[in-house]
């Protein structure tokens, strides 16, 4: 069984203090539920402070993105290795980055490999605009990206790689997919991931869904078989709404 998978992407919120106050009072929160995979994604200056406030808990960390260059003269850019050690996983592809600074495929493929180069974990998003969904090509859309992000990873590391879809239409606007929806897109990533890496890369893959994820539709996307975790932003940045987001993933996936 995939283990399910729940992280939380701050963004551009939480100074380093209030992101240190906050994780100690989330993790022991957490603590109960093992048998999700609890992770928080602070803004690279609160992800040292963070880290070590985490240490020794359940609860990982990530980072909300990472230069795919190894070192040099890139002002304002953090490579990966300056994440080891700090971080397990790292978003990359977020919407917003592909939005605002110039993620494109092709780059947000480079970065996802220089993630599993340097040993990090990345949590590759996609999804749609509204005018590619309202178009009818959400799914030819969504499959271009992945197929795009996933160039030259090799099926061994296809383990270390989590999906998150995210419709960009529902990021943070409180217009969630339907179930149906992002089970249907959710569906479609893992037979191109099957096509490309075989049944048993695409079985093992974990693919999260992202976008107005709330604890009052949280126990609906769960439900899904294939909808394996969430990546949630507005709802993790309170402790109550984090916690009960992912006791409603243990009880709905029965773990
Ligand atoms: P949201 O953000 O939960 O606030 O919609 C999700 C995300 O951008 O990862």
């Amino acid at each position: 069984m995939r283990t399910p998978i729940i992280a939380g992407n701050w963004k551009m919120h939480k100074t380093l203090a209030e992101s240190v106050d906050f994780v100690r009072e989330l993790a022991p929160r957490l603590e109960p539920f093992a048998g999700v995979e609890r992770i928080v994604c602070p803004t690279f200056i609160a992800l040292a402070a963070t880290a070590d406030a985490l240490r020794g808990t359940p609860v990982k960390v990530g980072a909300q993105t990472v230069s795919h260059e190894e070192k040099g003269a890139f002002t304002s850019q953090i490579a990966p290795g300056m994440l080891v050690g700090l971080v397990e996983y790292v978003i990359v592809g977020h919407s917003e980055c592909r939005q605002y600074l110039g993620d494109s495929d092709e780059l947000v493929n480079k970065k996802a490999l220089a993630a599993l180069n340097a040993g990090l974990k990345p949590i590759i998003a996609v999804g749609e605009s509204l005018e590619k969904r309202q178009a009818g090509a959400a799914l030819p859309f969504v499959e271009g990206q992945v197929r795009a992000a996933l160039a030259n990873i090799s099926a061994e590391q296809m383990a270390q790689v989590v999906v998150a879809y995210e419709p960009i239409w529902a990021i943070g606007t409180g217009l969630n997919a339907s179930v149906d929806d992002a089970v249907e897109v959710i569906a479609h990533i893992r037979a191109t991931v099957r096509e490309l890496y075989g049944e048993a890369v695409a079985d093992g893959l974990r693919i999260q869904y992202g976008g107005s994820v709330k604890p009052d539709n949280m126990v609906a996307y769960m439900s899904a078989p294939d909808i394996d975790g969430a990546l949630v932003g507005g709802a993790s940045l309170k402790v109550d709404d984090f916690t009960k987001l992912v006791e409603l993933a243990a009880q709905a996936k029965g773990v």
